[in-house]
């Protein structure tokens, strides 16, 4: 297995170019089910949840063609062959729930393996299941897989009343409803970027969507879908995360493509920290000249919210803060996998349930450290950066998961950043 050696190396300076966003992608592959005409998405992010995407739509009958090194992607679903999701697929991401909808609203049925545990959490999928129902569905839980049937005649459309709010389970139902008979409405729906970026695709292929962004999104269903280009919009994790690393290390640093609208309330958590955030008209400029960062709290949200998926990234920041912070994840439980392998740097933090206290110290060490999921894996590194001496970061294929050439991009800005070929 690869892992990574990080050395500390002052402050950075220079560009980071910002991928397309991997959740925005990993729910428009699957809108291509919706229609028998070629979807092109433009803007694509070079990683491995891509290609596992790619490996479940092939199953299912779809065309999936990577041209351009990866950045485009030709799609076409006008002759499916299988309407099952298997588990050995599903299991390795759980965005394979994604499909449901698409193939109930067009085709009718879908038997879609059940995700399983994840690390972060048991999350599960009761949500997802309701929206089908409120649309006719009937729901099925047999051998480890959901066996869903749309009635006679095909979805119809309904309101969806989330209990909680979900951008998987909002995903889903909007892709449901576009080609349900009558009006749907979505109540307390996800607010993401990505939902906004799903919706104007969708409306691109002929569906007719209002209120996405906001928590009430109303559908109303149309017979069919035609094909379409989008640009799948810029990963605002992938930005969060290089904005912490001139906030980490010191210096300034430029992200190609980042905008403030995508991650407001952290661009307001840097503010209090002291780190400076500034658009250009490339992107956002971050810079850290002088003095320590101050120590802020953090409590993770639903967007507009502080993102779960920048926690721990924010965490290695806090790490060398003056004075203490306390971040309190709110999406998902057990989340705070990267606190003891920060600790292991010389981090001082204590996690009581859904809270963890960072005490600030001078300066975290370098040692070998094991990342435990995908966003953990990135704010190990980010640690590494400012740590003194070397940090080995083993199971990095959580971080090819989603982030494309995260040693490339780095070293562009100055970083001493290593992958080291395991057996
Ligand atoms: C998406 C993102 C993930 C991000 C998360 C929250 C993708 C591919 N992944 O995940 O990176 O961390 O949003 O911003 O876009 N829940 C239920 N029942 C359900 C569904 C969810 O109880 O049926 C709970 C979850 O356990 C969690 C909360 O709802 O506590 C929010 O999860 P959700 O927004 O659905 O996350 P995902 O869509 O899985």
């Amino acid at each position: 297995m690869d892992s990574i050696l990080v050395t500390g190396n002052g402050p950075l300076s220079g560009q980071i170019p910002i991928a397309g966003a991997k959740n925005a992608c990993l729910t428009l592959m699957p809108a291509t089910l919706l229609s028998d005409e070629p979807l092109t998405l433009t803007n694509a992010p070079r990683l491995s949840d891509i290609r596992t995407m790619t490996l479940l739509l092939q199953s299912l009958g779809a065309e999936v063609q990577a041209l351009n090194d990866g950045q485009v992607l030709a799609l076409s679903s006008h002759a499916l062959t299988s309407t099952r999701a298997e588990y050995d697929i599903v299991r390795k991401m759980r965005a394979s729930i994604l499909v449901l909808g698409p193939l109930l609203a067009r085709h009718g049925e879908a038997q879609v393996s059940l995700p399983g545990g994840c690390a972060i959490g048991a999350r599960p999928v009761d949500l997802h299941l309701r929206a089908m129902e409120a649309l006719g569905a009937e729901m099925d839980l047999r051998d480890g897989y959901v066996h869903a049937k749309a009635p006679a005649g095909g979805l119809r459309g309904g309101v969806v009343r989330f209990p909680l709010v979900s951008v998987g389970a909002t995903e889903n139902a909007l892709m449901a409803a576009v080609l349900a008979r009558g009006t749907t409405v979505l109540e307390n729906a996800a607010r993401e970027p990505e939902i906004v970026d799903l919706a104007q695709c969708l409306r691109k292929m002929g569906a007719r969507i209002e209120g996405e962004g906001t928590s009430r999104i109303e559908i109303e269903g149309v017979d069919r879908l035609g094909g379409a280009t989008h640009r799948v919009v810029t990963d605002r994790i992938e930005l969060g995360t290089y904005m912490l690393a001139p906030a980490i290390c010191g210096g300034e640093v430029e992200c190609l493509g980042g905008r403030i609208d995508l991650l407001q309330a952290f661009c307001e958590k840097l503010d209090e920290a002291g780190i400076s955030v500034e658009e250009t008209a490339t992107g956002l400029k971050v810079a850290r000249k002088n003095g320590r960062v101050r120590a802020v709290n953090v409590v993770t949200e639903p967007f507009p919210g502080f993102p779960t998926d920048l926690q721990a990234q924010m965490m290695a920041l806090l790490c060398t803060a003056e004075g203490d912070s306390v971040l309190e994840e709110k999406i998902f439980e057990n989340r705070f996998m990267h606190a003891p392998e920060l600790m292991r740097m010389g981090a001082r933090i204590d996690v009581h349930g859904g809270t963890a206290r960072v005490r600030g110290v001078d300066a975290l060490r370098g040692a070998p450290v094991m990342a435990t999921d995908l966003r953990a894996s990135v704010s190990l590194i980010l640690a590494g950066l400012a740590a003194e001496g070397e940090t080995v970061v083993s199971r990095v294929y959580h971080l090819d998961r989603g982030y494309e050439h995260v040693v490339r991009k780095l070293r562009g800005v100055g970083a001493k950043i290593e992958r080291i070929k395991g057996e």
